[in-house]
């Protein structure tokens, strides 16, 4: 198959809408990573993504919606649900909610929820809403590869497997959209994202952090989310994370990517000269100036195929919890504290 990589003209627009109305596969901006879309009402389409990612068939997709008002289509919408889609829609908040018949099985995997979610990125909402359905869409990559933030990332991994790619340009936020599980009495935050714990608990009152977040499953846990069981944004190299006090963490990066062969130093903008004539590049010197560099980041490192990554991390805390997620299970949990 060939594919189209195309910016997002108003023609190029109708025919992706055609396509996804034909049950085939797009790949489309949203303001937090690319995504995979095709007819979330459509079980083939639906199977299609999965076959397309190579993801497991116990994953759940999130449903996209080009605005609130269909929504009960979908989902038994609860008064929380629209508490936080007043304050945080169009965004990066994916909520959880009792499905409807509507659903196909296939698209939840099975479960009796579904997350629903409406971008704010304006070609994500014109491609919905031309299509006239609702848009299942993963991350655009194959599966346990980093979340795309180019086309050009979207490219490498379905270049062959799906007709055309719209390209808008690099996604702002760069990590995935906060799931937030409304099932329960409490919001229950499965995955963090730019929507963070202290802002829907501003909103709603109260809101809960899944303790597997920032460490890894137990034996015999279940995963709040089939996702957090799966192996995710795993780089070729061996990524190893070292937080603390300033001068501690460049002096344990520095002797520890002396030790190594083949290493790369990502840091701080602020902290490279600190590293003297080691290679380094640029994370950032704040937790959103490193969601939006690190997928593009763990890709460069396997293009060069570096054998060891040493990452500045982040102090915990409501801000960083959505990149020191990502860079956690990259680095399979392992963090150095200094
Ligand atoms: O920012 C985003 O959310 C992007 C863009 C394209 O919208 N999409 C995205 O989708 O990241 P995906 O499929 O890569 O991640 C969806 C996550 C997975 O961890 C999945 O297990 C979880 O949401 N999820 C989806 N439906 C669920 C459900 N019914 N119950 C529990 N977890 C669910
Ligand atoms: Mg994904």
């Amino acid at each position: 198959m060939d594919t189209i990589l195309t910016p997002p003209s108003e023609e190029m627009l109708l025919k992706a809408a055609d396509i996804i109305r034909a049950g085939g596969l797009v790949g489309f901006p949203t303001e937090t990573v690319y995504g995979l879309g095709g007819d979330a009402t459509n079980e083939s389409a639906v199977r299609a993504i999965f076959h397309a990612k190579g993801r497991p068939a116990d994953n759940p997709l999130i449903v996209h919606v080009a605005d609130a008002e269909k929504l009960p289509m979908l989902c038994r919408v609860t008064q929380t649900a629209e508490r936080l889609i007043s304050a945080f829609w169009p965004g990066p908040l994916t909520l959880l909610m009792q499905k409807t018949p509507l659903v196909p099985d296939v698209t939840t995997a099975g479960l009796a929820s579904v997350a629903v979610r409406c971008p704010a990125h304006p070609i994500a909402r014109r491609l919905i809403a031309l299509s006239g359905t609702f848009i299942a869409a993963p991350s655009a990559n194959l599966s346990g590869r980093p979340s795309p933030t180019t086309a050009a990332h979207v490219y490498a991994d379905m270049k062959g497997r799906i007709p055309m790619i719209l390209d808008g340009g690099a996604c702002q936020v760069g990590v995935e959209s906060t799931v937030c599980d409304l099932t329960g009495d409490v919001p229950v935050i499965l995955r963090p994202g730019a929507v963070t714990r202290d802002m829907i608990a501003s909103e709603v009152g109260d809101c809960l952090v899944a303790g597997s977040v920032m460490r890894p499953l137990r034996e015999g846990e279940s995963a709040p989310s089939p996702g957090m069981k799966h192996r995710h944004y795993a780089p070729k190299g061996k990524l190893t994370i070292v937080r603390g006090e300033k001068k501690r963490v460049i002096d344990t990066i520095s002797r520890l990517y002396d030790q190594a062969d083949n290493a790369c130093i990502l840091c701080g903008e602020s902290r490279i000269k600190c590293y003297r004539n080691r290679i380094c590049r640029i994370l950032g010197d704040t937790p959103e100036e490193a969601e939006n560099h690190l997928f593009t980041l763990l890709r460069e490192m396997d293009d060069r195929g570096i054998a060891h990554i040493f990452a500045e991390g982040f102090a915990e805390s409501d801000d960083s919890l959505a990149v020191m997620n990502r860079m956690a299970r990259a680095a399979a949990f392992d963090i150095i504290d200094v």
